[in-house]
């Protein structure tokens, strides 16, 4: 027992010291002033903390949240902690495409520049709904949704070149098992969930090669183990270990926040395009991440999904939705 005891002791410190020593911080002093930013999902967790510090170096950040309370309170938070009053709120809500098409419009019709797109918002454990668009919830929330959004935006991605596009995605892809043809359909909760984030990736790295020599970069990441509210849809005998873990084990949304930071504004990620980060670095992926077919068959399906039936794509042609 006191084996064990002490055992166990080691393990904590070794995990513990471990974390500490790989967590990586974005060095870069890089201002933003003049340029525009927009963070998915800002009013909470990596996001929020993404959002403070691109503020702190004179960013004007668009926060795109569906709560639109919190955002406000997150949007106060931002400018006590660091003076920039140039903060605005424009509501989405990635479980209805139409919520992302008007957040779109609204973007184009307010914005002039879009210097960074960050993809951070996402989900777990949203069950097996199915949204007004037709498609499975989570698959929305974390992947056809941003994926939508980021095509609507590549205008003013472009217009304001260089430009960067940084996707949260997450280590979790490496347990995904993807099926292109049923990407609506996956079939257990947390293959939702892998299976989104490795699309991310596949999106990100897609992105990237259609826009080699536009001066418009895209990357993707894994931001950490990070203590925040990602478990919040979980039922509590599930949220509670796994946030105790995290909370006591791992990074807390500020440290979180550092890789996509890194991404957004390091001078060493200029002109890097194509690529997947962890603590502030090119980290190793999967090979499937790299896999032109694959990725080219989610993006074609992906589109099919969202474009929908006729309806939508006679709104789309007719220019009522960018
Ligand atoms: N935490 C981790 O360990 C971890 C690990 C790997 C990857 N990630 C990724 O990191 C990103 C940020 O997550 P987090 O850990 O900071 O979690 P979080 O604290 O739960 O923040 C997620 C954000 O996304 C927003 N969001 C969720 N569903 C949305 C929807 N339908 N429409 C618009 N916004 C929505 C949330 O808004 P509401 O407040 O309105 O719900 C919240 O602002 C996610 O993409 C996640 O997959 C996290």
């Amino acid at each position: 027992m006191i084996a064990f005891g002490l055992i166990l002791i080691v393990l904590i410190v070794v995990v513990k010291i471990y974390n500490m020593v790989t967590k990586g911080r974005c060095t870069s002093k890089a201002k933003l002033n003049g340029k525009t930013v927009l963070i998915t999902g800002a009013n909470g967790g990596i996001g929020k903390e993404t959002a403070i510090d691109l503020a702190a170096r004179g960013a004007r950040v668009i926060l795109g949240c569906r709560n639109l309370k919190s955002a406000e309170d997150t949007k106060q938070e931002i400018i006590s902690k660091t003076g920039n009053t140039n903060i605005v709120i424009y509501p989405i809500d990635f479980e209805s495409l139409t919520s992302v098409r008007k957040f779109s419009k609204l973007i184009h019709e307010k914005e002039n520049r879009l210097d960074v797109l960050i993809n951070n918002a996402g989900a777990v454990g949203l069950g097996n709904k199915t949204t007004e668009d037709g498609l499975h919830i989570l698959m929305q929330v974390n992947h056809f949704g941003p994926f939508l959004l980021t095509n609507l935006l590549l205008d003013l991605l472009k217009k304001s070149a260089p430009s960067r596009i940084v996707t949260v995605s997450s280590l979790g892809h490496i347990f995904s098992s993807l099926d292109p043809d049923n990407l609506n359909k996956p079939r257990s909760d947390e293959l939702k969930y892998f299976n989104s984030k490795l699309c991310n990736i596949l999106m990100s790295n897609e992105l990237a090669r259609k826009l080699e020599g536009t001066n418009v970069t895209s990357n993707s990441l894994h931001p950490g183990v990070v203590h925040t509210e990602i478990m919040k849809h979980l039922p509590w005998y599930k949220r509670l270990p796994v946030s105790f873990i995290y909370w006591f084990f791992f990074k807390n949304a500020k440290e979180g926040a550092e890789t996509t930071i890194h991404c957004a504004v390091c001078e060493k990620v200029d002109g890097i395009s194509g690529k997947y980060f962890q603590d502030c670095k090119e980290y190793w992926t999967l090979p499937i991440t790299s896999n032109r077919e694959l990725s080219v068959k989610v993006w074609n399906k992906s589109m099919e999904l969202i474009i929908g039936g006729f309806w939508n794509l006679f709104k789309i042609i007719g220019g009522f939705y960018l």
